[in-house]
């Protein structure tokens, strides 16, 4: 059996990577994967607070979940324990629960195993922080995408308000740039790209404009 593709694509939140990933798989009739979705429900099943217990204590909680991937492009369905997450995550509080919980060495450790698994058998597109420089290091393709954070901001702005959320500007200016400087400075697995990633601008770029560069690029590549 040939070798499963995995394409990896790393950055900062709002930046378009969900969006962008979804559509790329789509495109090569491959899986998804959100490694951030995976981190959210960790965080979320651990519950507030969860990111001050004991390593011990979090490696025992950590024991009883287990995430498997369905489906390809944006079909594509990430479960927890048989059950498919759902939009409970997608909040921005949810989403500094899971920047808490994965500066926590054993929370790294169980989704790299997780992760891996996944990609062992299943050809991806991984969206997340540190595809390309620590889960998948070998992949085929790998980017990293970028974008001003007020512009970013906005993005997370139009899709909660979408998703008919309440949702302020400033607000999430604040919590998002927190959650990056976190992202980026923790000591495990920081956000950062892989020497040899590919990196995109996506601030002035419109979405279709952006997928066209990546598809280019995995097509050279491969
Ligand atoms: O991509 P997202 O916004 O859903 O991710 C939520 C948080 O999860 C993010 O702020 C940091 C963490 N995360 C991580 O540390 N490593 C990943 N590969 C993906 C997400």
């Amino acid at each position: 059996m040939a070798e499963p593709l995995i394409i990896t694509l790393d950055g900062p939140a709002g930046v378009g990577k969900s969006t962008l990933a979804k559509r790329l798989a789509g495109h090569l009739s491959i899986a998804y994967l959100d490694t951030g979705a995976m981190f959210r429900a960790t965080a979320w099943k651990l519950g507030e607070g969860s990111w001050d217990w004991s390593e011990d204590k979090i490696r025992e909680e950590l024991g009883s979940l287990s995430f498997s991937l369905s489906g390809q492009g944006a079909d594509s369905v990430l479960s927890l324990n048989g059950s498919p997450l759902t939009e409970d995550i997608r909040t921005e509080q949810v989403g500094m629960w899971a920047s808490n919980v994965a500066r926590i060495t054993a929370v790294r450790d169980f989704q790299k195993k997780a992760q891996r698994e996944i990609g062992m058998t299943t050809s991806l597109v991984a969206e997340g922080r540190d595809m390309g420089t620590v889960i998948f290091p070998d992949a085929g393709c790998k980017f990293f995408l970028d974008a001003a954070l007020e512009e970013r901001a906005r993005r997370r702005f139009l899709q909660l308000q979408e998703m008919g959320r309440e949702a302020d500007l400033d607000e999430l200016i604040k919590q998002i740039g927190e959650r990056d400087a976190q992202d980026r400075n923790r000591p495990v697995a920081p956000l950062k790209p892989a020497k040899d990633a590919i990196m995109v601008d996506t601030t002035k770029l419109d979405i279709d404009g952006v997928f066209a560069k990546l598809v280019e690029k995995v097509e050279t590549a491969s």
